[in-house]
């Protein structure tokens, strides 16, 4: 029995927490290695996780009860694109989102996390996919790194009244880790559909995810920040630019004078 005293199982707790495994993915462990079927792919454990961000895995034990399989990629794809297709507005989208099973990701977050500021918005920026704090307030960029990039638009005389900011994932990854390629193009569809029912004149992508899926390039954003690439939002081409994510700027505030670059950059180009 552990004593009264042994301190070892909370430091373990503290360290999974440390280490971004701060979601409960099931009520029960489950034992990986006595199940006989594979894991459906978007479940299945990614060599880049860390073990600490996927505690399930980590674990032995009982079988418990798996949440429901996500469809197959392909279909969930399929159903997404048909799905975001017919949204003739936001908030069609966000009630066709809400009821959207293809993600996984959908079973682990607390809450969907659509988007926050003004929908007739001249500037769009698209982060990556919800964290924790976003996870609890069901709206994006509302943690530090929120807090970072008001005070970047605040820099250029904007706040959120005069933005629309969503992310390429509506569900926050367990742990916080980085949403898988699956993931990322199951929920594709709908950013793509709220970028062109918001049709903003610039579209701001926030960190290397985000503008690698939306734009289409391979380059990382130390590369690619601060240039104008062309978007067809479905209606017109727009201009979108790539800038450091606000979460890399407070782990390398060096880098804030190349992002201030970038954010003086869209303010001239609003007045164009
Ligand atoms: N990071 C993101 O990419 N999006 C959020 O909403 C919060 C943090």
């Amino acid at each position: 029995m552990t004593p009264a005293h042994d301190h070892r199982p909370r430091q373990l707790l503290d360290f999974y927490l440390e280490a971004g495994a701060d979601a409960l993915v099931g009520e029960e462990p489950v034992d990986r290695f006595a199940a006989t079927d594979a894991p459906p792919a978007a479940l299945a454990p990614r060599a880049s996780e860390p073990v600490a961000a996927r505690p399930d895995f980590a674990r032995a034990g009982p079988a418990a009860p798996q949440p429901a399989a996500p469809q197959a990629t392909d279909e969930a794809v399929m159903a997404a694109r048909q799905a975001a297709r017919s949204a003739g507005t936001l908030e069609e989208l966000r009630a066709l989102l809400e009821k959207f099973d293809g993600c996984a990701l959908k079973g682990s977050a607390t809450q969907m996390v659509f988007a926050d500021g003004n929908s007739k918005a001249k500037v769009m920026l698209v982060g990556e996919a919800p964290g924790r704090d976003e996870d609890i307030e069901g709206l994006p960029f509302v943690g530090r790194s929120g807090k970072l990039l008001d005070r970047m638009l605040a820099a250029i005389g904007l706040d959120r009244t005069q933005v629309y900011i969503a992310n390429i994932v509506p569900w926050r990854p367990p742990g916080n880790r980085t949403p898988t390629p699956q993931e990322t193009q199951i929920c594709l569809p709908f950013v793509l559909r709220q970028i062109e029912l918001v049709d903003p004149d610039i579209l701001v992508c926030l960190g290397g995810p985000s503008a690698q899926t939306l734009l289409g390039i391979k380059d990382g954003i130390t590369k690619t920040r601060g240039r104008w690439f062309t978007f067809n939002s479905g209606k017109r081409d727009i201009r979108a630019m790539p800038t450091f994510h606000p979460a890399f700027l407070l782990r390398s505030p060096l880098q804030k004078r190349f992002a201030w670059r970038d954010f003086l950059g869209v303010k001239k180009a609003l007045t164009e």
